[in-house]
């Protein structure tokens, strides 16, 4: 079945931006949130993203213009049913990806394959609570979405060959470089970059450097854009904590617990750019 509309379920960071590759690269895109505030948020986000495009001529405003016009605002996840292809891109939550994928097991016809851009959790486990476990598939999108070039993808046990092709095929249309990792917690992605990122982390809370000299080294030892303190500022704290807690649950293991800094960061709601504060400021 040809892919024409795309569903997103979630409009943060990583579900408007991938409204917006999914649009740019032509599809018709229905942007799913709980809250007409959060799909005010996310068009806004991508709007100022498509802005930046256009300051460097890399689009033109009418081509801004239409893909905004394809992104299409929902709050009820029914308006999926004539969906031919979703991804979901909500919070880290197992509880939540396990109702939402119950529910689109519901809605969209069996044909559809159901795609999640879960960062660490199980896709056998997502795909366990549908009635189609061989069209569930991950689908990691990286942060942000409009410039990364990798899209890690991930087979569940039973997805099957023809799920898996199908969104290979899907993100080179997108532009994006699809690369397969196996099931397991964290897949590749995450479980090399959020160790790195908690002993950053760790790195601070022992006083080992001051922020900038921990992002400084990083970034001039490794080559890396961005230190690990500034990383976790763009990737959100909370969502840095809950990776974390999927992986250290995951594998049992004591090297992927948790910082009690990042703890602290989180309860205190500095969960990073998004919220004006993290280990930087932002105003
Ligand atoms: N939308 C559109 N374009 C954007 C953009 C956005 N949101 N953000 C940056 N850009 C463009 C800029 O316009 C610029 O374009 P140009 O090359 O034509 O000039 C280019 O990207 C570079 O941006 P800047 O010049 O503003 O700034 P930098 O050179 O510092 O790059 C960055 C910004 C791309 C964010 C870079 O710092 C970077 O690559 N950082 C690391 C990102 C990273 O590691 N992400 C992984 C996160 S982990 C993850 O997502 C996994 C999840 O599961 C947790």
């Amino acid at each position: 079945m040809p892919i024409k509309k795309i569903g997103v379920v979630g409009g943060g960071i990583m579900g408007s931006g991938i409204a917006q590759v999914a649009s740019s690269a032509g599809y018709d895109v229905i942007l799913n949130d709980i809250d007409d505030r959060y799909l005010d948020r996310a068009f806004t986000a991508i709007s100022d993203s498509l802005e930046r495009m256009v300051k460097k001529e890399k689009i033109t405003p009418d081509d801004k213009k239409n893909i905004i016009g394809r992104i299409n605002r929902s709050t009820r996840l029914e308006d999926f049913s004539d969906a031919d292809f979703v991804v979901e891109a909500v919070i880290e939550d197992k509880d939540l990806k396990n109702d939402i994928f119950t529910r689109l097991d519901g809605i969209c016809p069996e044909e559809v394959i159901l795609a999640s851009n879960t960062s660490s959790i199980s896709i056998t486990s997502l795909a366990g609570v549908t009635s189609r476990s061989d069209k569930v598939i991950g689908m990691h999108f990286i942060n942000p979405v409009p410039v990364m070039k990798l899209i890690e993808i991930i087979k569940g046990l039973d997805t099957s060959d023809e799920t898996t092709d199908t969104v290979f095929e899907l993100a080179r249309i997108m532009g994006k470089a699809p690369v397969m990792a196996e099931d397991f917690p964290g897949f590749v992605s995450n479980r090399v970059l959020q160790v790195m990122i908690n002993e950053g982390i760790y790195c601070l809370y022992e006083g080992v450097g001051t922020r900038e000299a921990i992002d400084d080294i990083m970034k001039m030892c490794a080559n890396h854009p961005m230190g690990p303190l500034e990383l976790a500022d763009l990737i959100g704290l909370d969502t840095v904590l809950n990776v974390l807690n999927v992986i250290y649950e995951g594998y049992g293991n004591p090297k992927y617990y948790p910082c009690p800094l990042l703890k602290k960061y989180v309860d205190a709601g500095f969960l990073g750019r998004k919220t004006g504060r993290g280990f930087y400021e932002y105003t």
